[in-house]
């Protein structure tokens, strides 16, 4: 048990803690990574009492100096964190009094932990989302690098897995850049959501200091103060946004991981992933596992599990504060450490993907992946889709059950299906032919990716 004289809230108790319960609702294992944004919180807080003759002029500046110190030595690691204090923002202000004495217990004033740690988990997860942001600019300039050196490489394009229509390598790297985007909009678009400052709402329904939370927020560089005090300390919608928003990046960046271990599969053996991402057997000498996505598709499911976690935390919640949503932190601070890790491993490891284009081709030319591009041929020869569709799948079967690819059918075999087919026809069965005739904005030519990548490289200059 604690001696009840180190707790900032006991006046009324009678009993100090149960040593359990005090471990149980203790936080500041965890909540001390929002230490520095608490502090930085404080200070505009501080200064803003002071400013507003709450408290002062003198105690502010007391009060600020002792934070600074504080923060200095959490930065350097020289602060010993104290369970019995229950949580970060309780070690930072009894630190502070401990430091200052008197003085440090204003700082408290027109202010409640509630919207407190409401305001630290907004920063929190702002300086996050901006870290997180420059990582997927990082990867995507990656991405249109490697796109540029393969507007050429043909390989299959897939649908159901099976070989469909040739594209160009460069074109599904391009479509792995615009699923980034998308995940960069929806992060921008959410932190609008999150910069918001609670500070002020106290613990429910405002103070009834004359505090001006304007100020508070130009202090901390928030975009503006909430509307209402009961909304501002309870809900957490805006770490779910962002956990939404994270769960599909992660969504995204699983589908590429399970391409990049089927392409590096020796059965498909389209790529070489560097070494340095890859590991051994310890069995088997000759495997080269491709641990670094595999470890990510899983890790994708930890991001969804931290999503549905602070959705039902939130579900059954009354208005205002409730202890619950000292449960929002694990799952929160699991989830950006998780991103984070990830677009690490993937901003060095997708540029350096090693591209096989002899295996690609030959893939491609194995499928019968021009059969769409016959089917197109005879619909300008006049005859209706459907028609040109049923001919095709009769002259894939017979080049099937002669072992060949659509080219290496004679035009005599061609003629058992249809005499409209001519000499021509042998251009538009080549890969590239195919390729080049989707020539349009979002098609896979070597053209139009070019272009897809130009307008991505624009943004960057
Ligand atoms: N550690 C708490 C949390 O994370 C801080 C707020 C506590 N407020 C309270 N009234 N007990 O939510």
């Amino acid at each position: 048990m604690s001696d009840s004289t180190d707790r900032l809230w006991d006046g009324r108790f009678t009993e100090a803690t149960d040593a359990f319960v005090e471990a149980f609702t203790a936080s500041v294992s965890f909540d001390q990574v929002l230490a520095i944004f608490d502090i930085e919180g404080s200070i505009a807080h501080a200064t803003m009492l002071g400013r507003c003759s709450i408290i002062p002029a003198d105690t502010a500046k007391a009060i600020i100096e002792g934070l600074e110190g504080i923060r200095e030595d959490i930065k350097a690691g020289n602060f010993t964190w104290s369970e019995q204090l229950e949580d970060v923002h309780m070690n930072i202000e009894a630190e502070l009094t401990h430091r200052i004495g008197e003085q440090g217990k204003a700082l408290h004033t027109g202010r409640s932990r509630n919207d407190q740690v409401a305001t630290d988990v907004r920063m929190y997860l702002r300086f996050h989302i901006d870290q997180i942001l420059d990582q997927i600019r990082h990867l995507q300039q990656g991405l249109i690098n490697l796109a540029s050196q393969h507007t050429h490489t043909i390989m299959p394009g897939f649908t159901h897995l099976q070989v469909a229509q040739p594209v160009v390598f460069g074109h599904h790297l391009m479509a792995w850049y615009e699923m980034l985007c998308r995940d960069e909009a929806r992060l921008q678009d959410c932190r609008r959501r999150v910069n918001i400052l609670p500070l002020g709402a106290a613990a429910l329904a405002g103070t009834s200091f004359p505090i001006d939370r304007n100020l508070v927020a130009d202090l901390l560089g928030f975009d503006d103060i909430a509307d209402n005090s009961l909304d501002a300390v309870s809900d957490r919608d805006f770490a779910i946004e962002f956990s939404a928003a994270a769960s599909l990046l992660m969504m995204h960046l699983s589908r590429w991981s399970e391409e990049l271990i089927l392409w590096a599969s020796p059965q498909f053996d389209f790529i070489a992933l560097p070494d340095r991402f890859c590991t051994g057997s310890s069995i088997m000498p000759q495997k080269k596992n491709p641990d670094v996505p595999e470890l990510v598709r899983g890790k994708a499911a930890r991001v969804f599990g931290g999503l549905m976690t602070l959705l039902t935390l939130m579900k059954g919640q009354p208005l205002a504060y409730n202890k619950d949503n000292q449960e929002d932190k694990e799952p929160l601070i699991d989830t950006i450490r998780t991103v984070e890790n990830t677009l690490t491993a993937f901003g060095d490891m997708i540029p350096n993907i090693e591209a096989k284009p002899q295996a690609m081709r030959l893939a491609a030319a194995k499928g019968f992946a021009t059969a769409t591009d016959l089917a197109d041929y005879l619909v300008r020869q006049g005859m209706p889709f459907r028609d040109a569709h049923h001919i095709v799948g009769r002259l894939v079967g017979l080049a099937e059950s002669r072992n060949l690819d659509l080219s290496e059918l004679k035009l005599s075999d061609f003629h058992q299906e249809s005499d409209q087919i001519k000499e021509d026809v042998y251009q538009i069965l080549t890969l590239e032919g195919s390729v080049a005739a989707r020539a349009h904005p979002g098609g896979t030519a070597p053209k139009a990716v070019q272009a897809a990548i130009e307008r991505a490289q624009k943004r960057f200059r």
